[in-house]
């Protein structure tokens, strides 16, 4: 059944990461338009990454890479379809600071307190709740003391408007977020994240 569930996923975005566009990737013909808008919004929501070691899960073509890179000390950029991971590399590799990591976050094992900031835009709705506890007890590790996750999820609606013959897409609402981050029981018998903020994208609530 994970598997299955797996195979899906993957095959859905194996359909969406043909010509690495940001259309195909936002799933929506005016994602151009949409991201002018709301990459200012998300990036007006995100701590000072003066000097940090980032980890961005889900960077798809890099929409967010170049701007973490452009401000952070070092940036691992994870994604698992290999075209949407060469046209990171093509647009933001010349920053020199950005290691670009293809792999299923869900397999990812990376060493424990090597980051400062996790970044994550849209990725947590393609994992299943069980796969989404598993992850969440990595970044816990993942994280140096004091780190910090940032993520952003479509919550009520659909995203994007192309037509799928197919959607996997897992939407949640925020207190059910808040409960799977914040619920994880660790090893150490420590509790997961806690939640200092949590917003609507209001880009979103502007266009819908
Ligand atoms: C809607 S796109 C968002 C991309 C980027 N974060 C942005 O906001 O522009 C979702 C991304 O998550 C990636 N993704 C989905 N499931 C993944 C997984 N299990 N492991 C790694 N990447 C995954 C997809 O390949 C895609 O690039």
């Amino acid at each position: 059944m994970a598997n299955e569930v797996r195979q899906t996923m993957t095959q859905f975005w194996e359909e969406h990461s043909r010509d690495a566009t940001v259309e195909e990737m936002m799933l929506d013909s005016s994602a151009a338009l949409l991201s002018k808008e709301e990459k200012p919004e998300i990036i007006s929501l995100l701590p000072c990454l003066d000097g940090l070691n980032v980890l961005e899960l889900g960077a798809g073509i890099g929409r967010y890479t170049g701007h973490l890179a452009k401000l952070a000390s070092q940036v691992t950029a994870v994604d698992f379809m290999q075209n949407f991971i060469d046209k990171n590399r093509e647009d933001n590799g010349y920053r020199g600071n950005i290691t670009f990591l293809q792999a299923d976050v869900t397999l990812l094992d990376l060493p424990n307190e090597s980051y400062d900031f996790i970044f994550s835009n849209w990725l947590f709705m393609y994992l299943t709740d069980e796969e989404l506890a598993a992850l969440t007890r990595k970044m816990l590790g993942w994280l140096r003391p004091g780190g910090y996750l940032f993520f952003r999820e479509s919550c009520f609606f659909q995203s994007g408007d192309c037509e799928r013959t197919f959607n996997p897409t897992v939407y949640r609402t925020p207190a059910r977020y808040n409960h799977l981050l914040t619920s994880v029981t660790l090893k150490s018998g420590d509790y997961g994240f806690e939640i200092v903020m949590s917003k609507s994208v209001q880009t979103y609530i502007k266009v819908r």
